[in-house]
């Protein structure tokens, strides 16, 4: 294997340069290379200064993540990173890119830090279940103290250069264009001055002055945190940080980091990283396909989910036509998207020219021949199969030849879709989820005759609006939808045999979902499709809606409500359900919460595996990424199919059969030979 670490003589400058495609990422041959190269700077009189950068689209990203989990070959990164700040000439990282991780670590140890205006710097360890490994989080804050450090170690989201720059973190920005030179040139403005070691500062003085920064950071982020181990973690060795000597400091990180390393959670969000990955890419259409240029986008439909729809292109930069069938329903449509964005600026997540820009590219119609020159088309009208071919139909004969012409439908059978057009080929479905602007999933919908080409664009044009996209199968409900059904099917199941609805709610909490089928439905309306008429109660829901009970909207559904939207049960409700179970002549019963979970949980795996045995799942990841991405399954469980492994594939054989449920042909063989979903 040739070395990907090299190194150029720049005068009394010795430039070590990585080059490990495609995120130069700090596995063992990078690793032993820094070690040599620095040693050769250290022992080579001539050298003066070093300067560390990379070749490719960016700096270090990390320790490599494939490493993990294997046994551990040397040198180790926090070896490494040790020898080079041990150095007494100067070590000047040089940052364009992503400096993420241990890539971060590594500028942390050098003695100084430039970075390309467009660089981002991050510790995003806690996405992966895990602290900084090589001592970021003693070393981070005593350069730019704890408050500073606590964002970026337990939340882990990257900073732009500009920001790190204001915080201490990095010394000098550098010409977009001309990094190398000018970090040669950094670098050696730095020989003869006394040599900086950041783990020998001290900014981390405001975390001792003031310990609550701690809690309030706690209190700040709890939701965001909950259930996760790492971020706890993050923000104990920030702490300690400030409290103990470096080499303690050191010692605790490792403790804590190799107790995340080989726990549950991190391998699961590990098997994530690379299932949202794994997604990207489609088994029989090869990366290279020729694209079709989207260039402006048509969206049928200015209700909720066509304005969240249009919100993504216009965010994104790409010109959106709103069709609809009368223009009030496009006023209120177009002043709902301007609301959303304005709502946005003024958290500071926008600026008014982001605005401006974003509604600038909004233009309306109530025709569709205005739609005619759109390069993909998206429908996002009410969910019935005559209405959509009769749409299609219309958009076939209007639009360019050529242009993709897409559904958001969240059940219907695209392939009947496609048959109101001449062009099967240039359909698919594009399944957002509500509310479509925030909301990262996509399901591409792969209809029998979607052409590659048209896959490959919706996969690459989901990236650039920010999606996480999966391709699926036709079928009901396609992975998502599909799924959800059997747990709602066991969650109206079990309160009718005796368990309390809260209880189901409070099972799915626990587990990390952020609400429950019951406190869904409140949210979602429980009138969504009641009839309106009183007197005909057939079904549960239709009873709740006769009592007035319409959800969160008029502070009664399953549970009441009060103005801050606090929720308590309902014993109206309770005994609308009881008298349910007894006209049913259904028997009560105590329901264990371990009967509550397997039953709602275990049906979904069953599901999933007929998802993937019928082929409308390309793999198992990807159905773990559908519920992560769209259904708040906990990603530290790593979704249903991953989590599924780690219960034991037998055991959710042996716990449907127990309740008598159903166990298809594929998900029992797999238990059978004592296989797992993932690999
Ligand atoms: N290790 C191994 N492989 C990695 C990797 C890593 N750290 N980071 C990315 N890759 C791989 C990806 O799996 C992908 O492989 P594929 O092409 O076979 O699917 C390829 O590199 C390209 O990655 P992306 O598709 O994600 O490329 P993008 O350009 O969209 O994003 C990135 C680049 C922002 C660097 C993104 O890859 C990323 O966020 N990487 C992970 C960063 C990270 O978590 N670093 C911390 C690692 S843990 C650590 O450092 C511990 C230390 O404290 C000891």
């Amino acid at each position: 294997m040739t070395n990907p670490i090299s190194t150029v003589h720049d005068g009394d400058v010795l430039v070590v340069v990585s080059n490990n495609p495609p995120v130069n990422a700090l596995g063992q041959a990078v690793r032993a290379g820094l070690q040599d190269a620095i040693a050769q700077g250290l022992a080579d009189d001539s050298v003066k200064a070093i300067v560390i950068r990379c070749d490719g689209r960016t700096f270090f990203a990390g320790a490599d993540i494939t490493e993990f989990g294997k046994p551990p070959v040397g040198p180790s990164l926090p070896e490494v990173l040790d020898a080079i700040e041990a150095s007494d000439k100067p070590v000047v990282a040089a940052i364009h890119g992503t400096a993420l991780g241990g890539g971060c670590e590594v500028a942390l140890a050098c003695h100084y830090r430039v970075a390309v205006p467009s660089a981002k710097i991050g510790l995003p360890e806690v996405k992966l279940g895990l602290i900084p490994g090589a001592a970021g989080t003693q070393r981070l804050p005593r350069l730019v103290g704890a408050e500073a450090a606590l964002p970026m170690v337990a939340i882990g989201n990257p900073i732009s250069a500009s920001k790190a720059k204001s915080i201490g973190l990095v010394d000098e920005i550098v010409g977009e264009d001309s990094l190398a030179a000018d970090a040669i040139a950094f670098a050696r403005g730095k020989i003869g001055q006394p040599i900086r070691r950041t783990s020998e500062g001290t900014a981390n003085q405001d975390g001792v002055k003031n310990p609550a920064i701690f809690d309030e950071f706690r209190a700040k982020n709890g939701r965001k945190m909950r259930g996760f181990d790492a971020p706890n973690a993050a923000i104990e060795a920030v702490r300690l940080a400030g409290e103990l000597p470096y080499s303690e400091g050191v010692k605790k990180e490792r403790e804590l980091f190799t107790q995340l390393m080989t726990g549950t959670q991190s391998a699961a969000m590990r098997h994530y990283f690379f299932a949202e990955r794994a997604a990207n890419k489609i088994d029989d259409v090869p990366a290279d396909t020729p694209l079709i240029p989207i260039a402006k986008v048509g969206v049928i439909g200015a209700g909720t989910m066509g304005g969240g729809i249009a919100m993504n292109f216009l965010s994104a930069g790409i010109p959106v036509t709103i069709l609809e069938m009368q223009q009030e329903a496009l006023d209120r449509g177009v002043g709902v998207i301007r609301k959303n964005y304005e709502n946005t600026a003024k958290r500071g997540r926008m600026t008014a020219e982001q605005v401006e820009a974003a509604m600038g590219n909004l233009s309306t119609t109530l025709q569709y021949n205005d739609l005619a020159d759109c390069d993909l088309v998206i429908e996002a009208v009410y969910e019935n199969m005559d209405v959509k071919k009769e749409v299609f139909g219309k958009l076939d004969t209007v639009v360019k030849q050529g242009a993709i012409l897409a559904s958001n439908t969240s059940y219907l059978d695209v392939n009947e879709i496609a048959t109101a057009t001449t062009r099967p080929g240039y359909v698919l479905g594009l399944h957002f989820f509500s509310p479509a602007n925030v909301m990262k999933l996509l399901e591409i919908v792969r209809g029998a005759e979607t052409r590659p080409d048209v896959l490959a664009t919706a996969m690459k044009l989901s990236k650039k609006i920010g999606k996480v996209a999966v391709v699926a199968g036709v079928c009901h409900g396609f992975i998502g939808n599909r799924m959800l059904s059997p747990r709602q099917e066991q969650a109206n199941a079990l309160i009718m045999e005796g368990a309390n609805y809260w209880e189901v709610d409070e099972v799915l909490l626990d587990f990390g979902f952020p609400m429950g089928p019951f406190q869904m439905a409140d949210l979602a309306g429980i009138d969504i499709g009641w009839h309106r008429d009183p007197s005909k109660v057939t079904t549960l829901r239709e009873a709740l809606c006769a009592a007035g009970r319409f959800g969160q909207k008029n502070g009664k559904g399953f549970y009441d409500y009060d103005e801050s939207r606090n929720r308590t049960p309902s014993d109206e409700v309770r005994a609308l359900i009881a008298e349910f179970a007894a006209k049913s002549g259904t028997p009560q019963r105590e329901i264990s919460k371990d009967e509550i979970k397997e039953r709602l949980l275990y049906p979904m795996v069953n599901e999933g595996a007929m998802i993937l045995d019928e082929g409308m799942a390309q793999r198992a990841s990807d159905i773990d990424v559908v519920w992560i991405n769209g259904y708040g399954w906990p990603l530290y469980t790593g979704g249903p199919m991953f989590w599924a492994d780690t219960v034991g594939l037998a055991n959710v054989v042996s716990g449907l059969e127990k309740y008598g449920l159903p166990v298809c042909d594929y998900l029992r063989g797999k238990a059978e030979r004592g296989e797992r979903f993932n690999g």
